[in-house]
């Protein structure tokens, strides 16, 4: 199965805890009705649960893949609320968010859950997108780095080298989600470089980086033009699809 198109920039949007079936289908039809042509640009789209499995129908054979928020560690069982890599795959995700802030800060996930999802996401075959990010005090106490790499190097312990093609990492600082505030795209950066060299020096290979955070088509430019930065992970702007037709027509003229 064909990954990503590394000469394209990556567009993903995360729906969060917004739309309903209906809603998830008519904006699917609705950005249906703007592709002539496959994006030229890798577009992910990772609607609630319930919507997967309809929206994957919706852009079957259209280029643009589907993903999941979240999933369990564990396979099966009795572990109610929980939903596993099998339900999601049959559903149509191929891809997963891991370590997500909100996950964190809101559930109380830990690097070390992080860490098994990212593990069990893997050995299900699908593809996963580990989000890390500063909050607003560590960044003050100048402490960024040594954040994301304590959170990259646990998320990654125990990954295989064989599976770094499977993921990809969002830099999304804290204090930039659902805030309206951008770090400067030389910040962001500086950050996608210390992740790849991150997994240059232990996995031989370096990663696509996202950057997130109140991106929108008006600042979108300012990051998917930095030949560092592989793509965008969107959130508030992409439950509009005018607005998130925008931020992928802006990524398409990035790509080759
Ligand atoms: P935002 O969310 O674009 O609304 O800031 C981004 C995210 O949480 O992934």
């Amino acid at each position: 199965m064909i990954y990503l198109n590394f000469n394209q920039k990556i567009v993903a949007a995360n729906w969060k805890m917004n739309k309903d079936i209906p809603e998830s289908v008519l904006f699917a039809k609705n950005l249906k009705k703007h592709m002539k042509n496959e994006f030229s640009a890798n577009v992910i789209i990772f609607p609630s649960f319930v919507s997967i499995y309809p929206i994957a129908q919706e852009f079957d054979k259209t280029g643009v893949k589907i993903g999941a928020q979240n999933c369990s560690y564990e396979s099966s069982g009795a572990f109610t609320g929980e939903v596993s890599m099998d339900m999601l795959k049959s559903a149509g995700a191929e891809f997963v968010l891991a370590g997500h802030s909100e996950r964190r800060n809101l559930f109380f996930e830990s690097n070390e859950v992080i860490n098994k999802k990212v593990l069990k996401i893997l050995q299900s075959g699908l593809k996963v997108i580990v989000c890390v990010g500063e909050s607003l005090e560590e960044r003050e106490s100048g402490i960024t780095k040594n954040v994301i790499l304590e959170q990259l190097s646990a998320a990654l312990s125990g990954v295989k080298s064989s599976d770094i093609k499977n993921i990809s990492v969002a830099y999304e600082p804290m204090w930039a989600i659902g805030t309206g505030k951008v770090v400067s795209s030389a910040d962001a950066c500086c950050v996608a470089n210390l992740i790849k060299n991150f997994t240059k020096k232990e996995f031989k290979t370096g990663i696509p980086v996202l950057y997130g955070g109140s991106v929108k088509s008006s600042n979108a430019e300012d990051f998917l033009s930095m030949p560092e930065i592989d793509g965008v992970l969107v959130g508030g702007a992409a439950l509009d699809e005018t607005e998130f037709l925008k931020i992928i027509n802006i990524a398409e003229r990035f790509s080759k």
